[in-house]
């Protein structure tokens, strides 16, 4: 098989490395990819927002499967571009990629389904959003509707950083036509958990849980990133805890985009926050979360082309997910001053050091080849994913930690703290 992946981070070099490990297939193609990408793959100059050019390419070099990473591209309509030209692609089309695209979409459908979510309200217009604020109870949390960098979410303390909020999000439009309507939501506390599943339209099969670190400091300080590291299994995420999503949320979700007209085929993320009432959804996603693929992935024993192709052909009821009994954990290196300010152009040297048959894998998320084509250099704020597996959680970490020692570039930044949550079990 021919197999496209669209998408240019470490999630798609995890994805990349998991297709090559099918033998079905004989060469994949990335479009755009990057540096440590094009290792496994022939990078496409085609950017993933590209639809016609994608289809064009797909036709003319006879794809037989393109795998769409990124949200922008599921939620602007890639696959019913593709699709049109009668292709086959993995991920959901832009009437079910809304479930991402937008919050306020993804609230009703939850509240119209009795799947367990926070309380909120939706505004079109700023002045009645201010006017809910004044009594309001706070905390408070405000989410752009739209797709915004995952920074369009919004924690408030009192009425006076809500109403700040609603001015950047909806006069000062930050996030451009993102923020024209918001989701005022309750502020809930707990402990978040990351859940990936892939769906068939019918059927939901969920991978491992993982969780993420979004923010760049060390104790969850600093600001939100699109994430710092990631550890799997979480063991919050318990056989109570499984049982009760199974129950109320995973095939709900599902069920509930049938009923709508709007099945969904691909990936479900489900961001979960382990309340003391229980589970909540705190955002889905309609695609591979990043960094939780580079955990989850290596785990997977399953052929992931199987499955890529159940889901399309909807006989995902056939299928078994399969995991390793052990533990990943996934360590970013950044460029000192992310997600503000940071520099690029810098060597990175060590890549050779990860053979690929240690358990430990390195995925490239900003780094693009030099001029000598053999030389990697930064090339971005979040530079590499340092994974490494282990027996149990503790021995990955430090077998991860470990592993990001391999790597060397000027100003290289990581948080020390990734998976500490585990020493609380
Ligand atoms: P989202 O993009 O909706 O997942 O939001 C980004 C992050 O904001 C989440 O991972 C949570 O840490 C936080 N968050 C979102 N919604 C809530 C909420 N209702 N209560 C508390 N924290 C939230
Ligand atoms: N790691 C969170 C996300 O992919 O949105």
């Amino acid at each position: 098989m021919k197999i496209l992946v669209v998408g240019s981070g470490g999630r798609e070099h995890a994805i990349v490395q998991k297709i090559a490990q099918s033998p079905k297939v004989e060469k994949i193609y990335c479009a755009p990819g990057n540096a440590g990408i094009s290792q496994l793959a022939e990078c496409v100059p085609i950017g993933a927002m590209e639809f016609e050019k994608l289809a064009d390419f797909a036709e003319k070099e006879k794809i037989d499967l393109t795998v769409i990473g990124p949200d922008d591209p599921l939620v602007g309509g890639v696959v019913d571009v593709i699709e049109a030209r009668g292709l086959r692609v993995f991920g959901p089309r832009k009437n079910a990629a809304i479930l991402e695209g937008s919050k306020a979409f993804s609230k009703d459908l939850m509240k119209k389904y009795n799947i367990p979510t926070a309380a909120y309200e939706t505004f079109d217009s700023a002045q009645a959003a201010l006017e809910y604020l004044e009594t309001a109870p706070m905390p408070i949390v405000l989410k752009a509707d739209g797709l915004a960098l995952g920074k369009g979410v919004l924690i408030c303390q009192n009425l006076e950083e809500a109403k700040a909020g609603v001015q950047e999000l909806m006069e000062d439009k930050k996030f451009g036509s993102a923020g024209e309507r918001i989701v005022v939501e309750e502020f809930m506390t707990g402990r978040e958990v990351s859940v990936l599943s892939f769906v068939d339209g019918k059927t939901i099969r969920i991978m491992t849980s993982a969780q993420d670190h979004k923010r760049a400091g060390d104790g969850d300080t600093g600001l939100n990133t699109g994430g710092m590291g990631t550890f799997s299994p979480s063991p919050f995420y318990t056989e109570e805890v499984d049982e009760y999503c199974r129950k109320y949320i995973y095939q709900a979700t599902v069920d509930a985009m049938a009923k709508e007209g709007r099945e969904f085929k691909g990936i479900i993320f489900f961001g979960l926050m382990l309340t003391e009432k229980g589970p909540r959804v705190l955002e889905y996603n309609a695609r591979f979360g990043d960094p939780e693929t580079q955990v989850v992935l290596p785990r997977m024993k399953n052929d992931i082309v199987d499955v890529f192709e159940a889901c399309i052909d909807g006989c995902l009821d056939q299928v078994e997910l399969e995991f390793a009994d052990n533990a990943a954990v996934c360590v970013v290196l950044a460029s000192d001053g992310y997600p503000v300010h940071y520099e690029k152009g810098f060597p990175i040297s060590g890549l050779d050091q990860f053979p690929g048959d240690d358990g430990c894998y390195v995925f490239h998320a900003g780094t693009k080849l030099a001029e000598d084509g053999k030389t990697f250099l930064t090339n971005g704020g979040r530079v590499l994913g340092v994974t490494a597996l282990g027996d149990d959680l503790k021995t990955a970490r430090a077998n991860a930690y470990q592993a990001t020692e391999r790597v060397t570039f000027e100003n290289k930044y990581m948080r020390h703290d990734i998976g500490k949550a585990i020493d609380e079990v």
